[in-house]
């Protein structure tokens, strides 16, 4: 007998007759009471994005490349030629090759032919459904999405394949040190901490009474409370205050979630606080897709915008945007 199959429907997004990568076919933030319930997260997706304001967003368009785009490829061709020169190599071999890297790369020019995977993965209802049963969560993190799924500000919560990313990093980095920049109901602080081994601690920073509340009891039954440090207030002058305790270099990783117009200063910081190495991840760069569509220009998609560039062209850090949730940046230290 034959197998059922079952078609996926891939619906990438076209502009100007190119496909585009669809990620922000993703809708709001999850809120679910369940992972393996998927359907009211499938039914917030048919709702289609929502947006600060309020308006509908039915999918990203993507914005072309920030910079000298059109300039890239003859500017490729240029340090190909001028790193295939004795001198050149001469000189790169006795540099760092992080150096070397930073000197060459430039941003993607998306205007440009390929070669590009000419079908890019659409994130449907039924693939997100399908990421979801494939994604493993604690049952403490689970009861906590529950319940902050009732709370005025749900859709802040990291999503369940982002705490999973999340604790990978923290344990590919073996982390014993980890500041978080914007904890809401702790989330991504349980996710990381899980991870962590005995001894770590992860430093949460948050200005909410209200939402640490709900943190508090969750570190507890997660039996992570002891990992876990609390700094209460404006998380600009927490993150300020762990540096003047600990000094320069003295994390391991640094996770920014919290209001964006700050995320430059949050970024800065936190390039002290963390060692060469070290990661800070970003969360939000994607912003609902909006980041994408020039039409929006309000100053939180604007700063993000302006972060996402300036990071782009920052060589004090490798650097990699991965589409997951609503868009994590991975920072790595040189
Ligand atoms: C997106 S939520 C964080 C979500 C969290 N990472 C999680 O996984 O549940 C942003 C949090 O940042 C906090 N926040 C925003 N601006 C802040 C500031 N200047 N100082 C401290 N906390 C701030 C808010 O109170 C909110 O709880």
């Amino acid at each position: 007998m034959l197998p059922r199959l079952k078609l996926i429907a891939i619906r990438p997004y076209r502009s100007r007759g190119r496909f585009l990568h669809p990620h922000g076919a993703r809708s709001r933030r999850r809120s679910s009471t369940d992972c393996d319930d998927v359907a009211s997260f499938i039914d917030d997706r048919r709702r289609g994005v929502e947006t600060r304001d309020g308006t509908r967003d039915d999918g990203p368009r993507r914005r072309a490349a920030t910079t000298t785009m059109s300039t890239v490829p003859a500017r490729a061709r240029a340090v190909a030629s001028r790193a295939s020169s004795p001198r050149v190599a001469r000189r790169a071999s006795s540099r760092p090759r992080a150096r070397v890297a930073a000197a060459r790369a430039t941003a993607v020019d998306a205007d440009a032919t390929g070669p590009w995977n000419t079908a890019p993965l659409a994130l449907t209802d039924d693939i997100y459904a399908y990421l979801l049963r494939n994604t493993r969560e604690d049952a403490v993190l689970r009861a906590l999405r529950e319940e902050t799924s009732e709370l005025r500000g749900a859709r802040m919560q990291v999503a369940p394949e982002q705490g999973a990313l999340l604790a990978l990093a923290v344990e590919l980095l073996d982390a014993r040190r980890v500041v978080e920049i914007g904890t809401y109901t702790g989330y991504s602080s349980i996710a990381m901490a899980l991870a962590m081994r005995e001894g770590g601690r992860l430093y949460a920073c948050d200005r909410s009474e209200e939402a640490l509340a709900v943190a508090r009891r969750y570190w507890t039954l997660a039996g992570v409370d002891e990992r876990i440090v609390e700094k209460f207030g404006d998380a600009k002058e927490s993150a300020r205050g762990l540096l003047e305790e600990f000094g320069e270099n003295s994390f391991d990783l640094g996770f920014i979630d919290a209001d964006k117009r700050a995320y430059r200063e949050y970024y800065e910081t936190l390039l002290r606080l963390v060692r060469p190495g070290g990661l800070i991840i970003v969360d939000n760069v994607l912003w609902y897709g909006k980041v994408a569509d020039e039409t929006v220009m309000d100053k939180q998609t604007e700063a993000i915008r302006e972060f996402n560039e300036f990071v782009t062209n920052d060589a004090r850090v490798t650097y990699s945007m991965v589409p997951v949730g609503d868009g994590l940046s991975f920072c790595r230290k040189r």
